[in-house]
Order: C-alpha cells, then sequence, then structure tokens
C-alpha cells in the first residue's frame, strides 16, 4: 500500500530521516537502515570533520524544537565510506547530504563524490541556519544560480537540493525558476525555519547557547510554511524534479498531508529525535489507517491532489 518509487528504485514506504536527526554515526545510520524508514540520509558533511556548535544546541519544545547544532559531522570521507560499503553490499538507494563552508569548498565535495565510485543521490545541503557568520546560501539567489551553474559542469550523478522555507510568492518564482535551469533530481523543502527564538519564562532565559539562543525551529510549529513550500514547488518545478517533504510530522496524518500536496517522499526530524527509530513503524501504520479510511490503495491516488477553493 505504501510503495513508492524513487530513481527506479522501489521502497517499501516514502519515510526517511531529515538529515542532521538519528544519521550522525555510522551505528545510528545502521539503526535507520534496519528501522522501518523507506530510505535514509547521512548527516550533513562538510570536507572535515566538525566539533559543531556549543552545547546546549538543541531543545525540544512542547510543539517541536529550536536547534543550532552548527554542522556537527565526522567530515565527508566517514559518510562517504559508508555508503560506498553499503552500495558494495548491494544497497540501492542512498542520500549522501554534503555542505561546504565556502564556494570552493562546495565544487571540492562535489567532484570528490562524482569521482568516487558512489553512485547513489547526493543531498546538496543550501540550506544550514546555524554556523556563525554564513548565511544560508539559498536565500541568495544570484549565489545559488552561479553555484548550481558550476556543478553541472562536471556533476553527472542524482543530486537533489535542500532548501530553506520561502515566505514570499515572488520567492517561490524566483528560485523555481532557477532550479529549472538544471538536471536535478529533487529538491527538499523545507530545512528548520531559521533563527527563531525560545525562551524558558521562568527562568528569563534563552534555552539554547550558540548565536544567543537563536536557531532553527523544526515540528509542529512548521507543518504550513513546509507544506506550502512543497506545494508551491510542485506547482512551479518540471514534473522532472521530484519533491521531498519536510517539515511538522507527527503523524500518519502529516504524512498524508505533504503528499496531497505533492511530495514524493517525506522526511521526519524532531518527531524521529523525539521518539527514536521506532517513529517509522507508528508512522506507516498511521498512514495506512488514513488511506484506508479515505479508501485509497496506493500514494499515487491522492499524491498532489490538493483541492482549492474554487
Ligand atoms: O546546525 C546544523 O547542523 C543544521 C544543519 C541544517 O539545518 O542543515
Amino acid at each position: 500500500m505504501l510503495k513508492t518509487n524513487f530513481l527506479d528504485v522501489e521502497l517499501s514506504n516514502p519515510l526517511m530521516n531529515a538529515s542532521g536527526v538519528h544519521c550522525m554515526t555510522t551505528k545510528e545510520l545502521d539503526e535507520l537502515a534496519t528501522s522501518e524508514a523507506g530510505a535514509f540520509v547521512t548527516k550533513t558533511a562538510t570536507r572535515d570533520y566538525r566539533e559543531g556548535n556549543p552545547e546546549p544546541r538543541y531543545y525540544d519544545t512542547a510543539l517541536g524544537s529550536i536547534n543550532s547544532m552548527g554542522l556537527p559531522n565526522n567530515g565527508l570521507d566517514y559518510y562517504l565510506d559508508y555508503v560506498i560499503e553499503r552500495q558494495r553490499a548491494g544497497a540501492k538507494l542512498q542520500f549522501l547530504s554534503v555542505t561546504g563552508m565556502s564556494y570552493d569548498e562546495n565544487i571540492a565535495l562535489l567532484k570528490k563524490i562524482q569521482e568516487s565510485e558512489y553512485e547513489g543521490v547526493t543531498e546538496f545541503n543550501l540550506s544550514c541556519p546555524n554556523v556563525p557568520g554564513k548565511p544560508q546560501i539559498a536565500y541568495d539567489f544570484e549565489l545559488t544560480d552561479k553555484l548550481l551553474a558550476e556543478v553541472f559542469t562536471f556533476f553527472t550523478k542524482p543530486i537533489g537540493v535542500k532548501l530553506p522555507p520561502y515566505f514570499d510568492i515572488a520567492h517561490f518564482d524566483e528560485m523555481a525558476k532557477i532550479l529549472n535551469k538544471y538536471p536535478l533530481t529533487y529538491v527538499n523543502s523545507v530545512n528548520s525555519v531559521g533563527n527563531g527564538l525560545y525562551i524558558d519564562l521562568d527562568k528569563e532565559q534563552v534555552v539554547i547557547k550558540p548565536k544567543g539562543g537563536f536557531g532553527g525551529l523544526g515540528g509542529e510549529y512548521i507543518k504550513p510554511t513546509a507544506l506550502a513550500n512543497v506545494r508551491a514547488f510542485r506547482e512551479r518545478l518540471n514534473p522532472s524534479i521530484k519533491i521531498i517533504g519536510t517539515g511538522g510530522v507527527i503523524n500518519g496524518k502529516d504524512i498524508f498531508e505533504h503528499i496531497l500536496c505533492g511530495a514524493d517522499l517525506v522526511q521526519v526530524g524532531t518527531t524521529l529525535h523525539k521518539e527514536g527509530v521506532s517513529v517509522f513503524a507508528r508512522l506507516t501504520k498511521e498512514l495506512q489507517e488514513v488511506m484506508k479510511e479515505k479508501g485509497y490503495s496506493s500514494l499515487d491516488d491522492f499524491r498532489g491532489k490538493l483541492k482549492v477553493i474554487e
């Protein structure tokens, strides 16, 4: 009932982790790989190991989470070796997330992947809001266009981009116009809603240390923004560019809504962090229940079929 196809690989269901959650170490990645998730993505890798921002840097709230992790990761080689090893053992569809600390690092990372034996998918993260002094690339349209133009002079493997949320129709239009110029496999919307501020009222204090308490929001707070971005890009992007919907998935109904807006796959971040990998068993069961209640037997029955009021 939940089977879906991505790059001609059949997945048992459309669920994945969102990069950053439960995917830092090979142990966590192994746990994802053997969970009920249909696929997984690695923690966004930079060229070198990064310690990330000082702790506390992640905080669960009643309606979601706030984080300013600062891209802690084990460096590209660690994740590239992991996915190559699994590929040699027969793994079919894997997602390797990367971002550079500079324009040149971005190019170098992607060249390394291109030259490697890795044949899976690369998720090019253009939207980390948490590195002090480094604005999110995808809020700079000109830079995004320039970077993608250079990437596609040499990169021939499947690649998608992880985008931040946009909040203006003009920005959906402008970004879609840029993305449509390139042979992207997919667009992942959205990364966390950047630079929110959560306050502990008793202490009259912020809850995370980096950046004076400013951090990316995830969870229930962001579902309407995530759905809007999925819907807006599905309406604007070439049909060959798939959409991964991320943001605000707490239960099976939320997944249904992402798919109704046009998502091909759906990623889970905050709720995975709160519940652990068993969340995928719960979510797949709940999604099946919603579909049964509505009389749908496959995801294609309702994918992208959101109705508007005429
Ligand atoms: O701070 C972080 O590591 C988050 C990364 C991201 O949102 O892409």
